[in-house]
């Protein structure tokens, strides 16, 4: 049972809804909850009949969402985490209590533009200012720290001249929606192991 955590458009819960509807992942989204209650992923997850919950962060210190968000995972018997665009922190509660099962989709090639800070547009603005060639997309584990989890797949795309941060973003956001989904399919056919900070992922069978 997959848990998605949202706070906004919600393009990266589609890309796997869609993989799920395709048949490409064998499991079921459980729970869509988001941060923030305009979020238009909420109103993607009912079109597709998926319980949508918000628990807002208006209101709430940091360890009051925690707490509501872990409650609302275990009710829902969520066994993987995926963080689709979610902008608040999970604390030691969540993240010792689905140790290697939570996953975040960050908009570049991690250990570069990341860390408190390193959100939405202001990734890709430090990638043009720094003048990177390359910049890309990680999938990777939610540990203690901010991005600094094991990388389970990175993927990178050119940045070209005449880039601004809204076209760096339009192709990174492609490939984050092949990745995403990718590594949520690799997860629940069990083909992921963590041995330290590296990743294995595991032989597949018929040659996909
Ligand atoms: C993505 O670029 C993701 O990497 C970042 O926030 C964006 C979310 O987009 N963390 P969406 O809500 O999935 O459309």
């Amino acid at each position: 049972m997959i848990g998605v955590l949202v706070s906004g458009s919600g393009s990266n819960l589609q890309a796997i809804i869609n993989a799920i509807e395709s048949g490409r992942i064998d499991a079921r989204i459980a729970v869509v909850i988001s941060d923030r209650a305009g979020a238009y992923a909420l109103e993607r997850a009912r079109k597709h009949g998926i319980k949508a919950l918000c628990i807002s962060r208006n209101g709430r210190d940091r360890a009051a969402l925690n707490t509501a968000l872990l409650q609302a995972l275990e009710e829902a018997g969520v066994n993987l985490v995926v963080l689709a665009g979610f902008l608040s922190i999970l604390d030691e509660r969540v993240v010792s209590r689905y140790k290697n099962a939570i996953m975040n989709i960050h908009p570049a090639l991690i250990p570069s533009f990341c860390g408190p800070g390193y959100y939405g547009e202001r990734v890709h603005e430090a990638a043009l200012r720094y003048g990177v060639k390359v910049s890309g997309a990680t999938v990777h584990f939610v540990d203690e720290g901010t991005d600094t989890g094991p990388v389970i797949l990175q993927e990178c795309v050119p940045v070209l001249h005449d880039d601004d941060a809204h076209t760096l973003a339009a192709r990174v956001l492609k490939v984050e929606h092949r990745l995403l989904p990718e590594a949520v399919r690799l997860f629940v056919e069990d083909r992921i192991r963590v041995e330290g900070r590296r990743v294995i992922l595991m032989q597949e069978e018929n040659g996909r």
